[in-house]
């Protein structure tokens, strides 16, 4: 069905086109880059979510960890709508309050030795930077990253990443990577060992698109130590982990370290794009040699202010650890053989089946329930924060009846 432009903007007017039609649409003019799913989400509220025939879901996806604070948070709005009326676009090359109020905000939630901020768009922009920051300030060229580690889509984060099939058609990359085995000090050490020239070290707290992946405490420790040693930077990812999502404000908590850089996206801005790069005193960059004309917007910022202050608030990083506690008990009540593990920090969860996750994710879809996949055989857990435990029963015994 070729549906015009003008049909198209009927929609907008009030003549809703039928799902399918959304569907055939985004088919024909959105260029493939997504596995797809058929559902044409159209609103949502809290943990809940409505496609357009009216079906209600309840959401374990989030925006893939985006929305912690829960979809349509009104401080979230209040505080775009406050400021959209005042002031959407304002240069980084310009003082603005709202941008100075969240770098503000932003350092004093961070571990002590984090000094200043560096505002961007995205989780794989924020990567990029602190990719750039690493080689400025320490002159040197090369980083080590785990296997299994995800860190964005662009030339310097696919490089830091793991996953082969992610990076097979788009050589030559970014050079001077190395992988190591996650959590294992004794090959970071050998990394280390034989390649002088490392100016980073970048890893997450627990690797989401890689498996649902928790990083051991000791081994966080002793990467901070041979960092010290070795005159290393320690990078560590928060897109993910950050702002809550793991029971802390930040991963990295967890393990009692304090990084010299950290990459965050996703959940500050409640929905809202923006990313950063948050950096202890050894980050050392001078005009003119990076930016963004996005990074820092006041619309931006005012969004992060508003959900920051959701989070501290309502306690949601209490909340994601209690939540996360009550949904890992009941999960491992479970009792399936196609079941190998399940783990998880915070409501950051996995559960890896002995088999492919795809159809269990198909077959949650169809009974309501939004779930994502982390690897081939990881069902991933990523629900806003606010989530009510009634629906996480609910999500507890549609997982329950699918592996049964
Ligand atoms: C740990 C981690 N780093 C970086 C990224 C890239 O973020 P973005 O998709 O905003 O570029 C992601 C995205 O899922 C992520 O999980």
């Amino acid at each position: 069905m070729n549906k015009s432009m003008n049909e198209v903007k009927n929609h907008f007017l009030g003549n809703s086109l039928e799902a399918m039609d959304y569907i055939e649409l985004e088919n024909r003019y959105g260029l493939s880059i997504y596995p797809k799913r058929n559902c044409v989400i159209v609103k949502g509220s809290g943990a809940r979510v409505v496609d357009s025939t009216g079906r209600e879901y309840i959401d374990c996806v989030g925006g893939h960890g985006v929305a912690s604070v829960g979809h349509a948070n009104q401080m979230v709005i209040d505080a775009i709508m406050e400021q959209v009326e005042r002031l959407m676009v304002c240069s980084g090359t310009f003082y603005n309050d709202k941008r100075a109020l969240l770098m503000e905000k932003l350092v004093g939630l961070a571990p002590s030795t984090i000094k200043r901020v560096y505002l961007c768009n995205s989780g794989a922009e924020a990567i990029e930077a602190a990719i750039k920051f690493a080689r400025f300030s320490t002159g040197k060229k090369e980083f080590i990253c785990a296997s299994r580690g995800f860190h964005g889509r662009t030339m310097g984060a696919l490089s830091a990443t793991h996953n082969p099939t992610y990076k097979e058609e788009f050589q030559p990359l970014v050079p001077g990577f190395h992988f190591v085995p996650f959590n294992k000090i004794i090959e970071l050490q050998t990394a280390v060992e034989t390649h002088p020239d490392i100016a980073g070290i970048i890893l997450e707290p627990v690797q989401g698109e890689g498996g649902v992946n928790i990083g051991n405490a000791d081994y966080f420790k002793q990467v901070r130590e041979l960092c010290f040693r070795k005159n290393i930077l320690f990078i560590v990812d928060e897109v993910q982990t950050g702002f809550c999502r793991t029971g802390k404000m930040f991963g990295i908590e967890h393990f009692d370290v304090e990084p010299d850089m950290m990459c965050f996206a996703k959940a500050v801005g409640g929905g809202i794009p923006i990313g950063g790069v948050l950096c202890s005193d050894k980050i050392e960059m001078v005009p003119g040699k990076h930016g963004s004309t996005f990074g820092g917007n006041p619309l931006s910022c005012a969004a992060a202010l508003g959900a920051i202050k959701f989070m501290q608030e309502q306690r949601l990083d209490v909340q994601a650890a209690e939540k996360g506690e009550f949904l890992l008990c009941k999960l491992n009540e479970i009792s399936s053989p196609r079941i190998r593990d399940i783990r998880g920090m915070g409501l950051m969860i996995g559960i890896e089946l002995k088999e492919k996750v795809k159809p269990v994710i198909e077959e949650l879809l169809n009974r309501g329930i939004l779930t994502l996949p982390s690897g081939t055989t990881v069902l991933r857990l990523l629900p806003p924060l606010v989530i009510e435990y009634k629906d996480l029963e609910i999500v507890i015994n549609e997982i329950k009846d699918v592996l049964k």
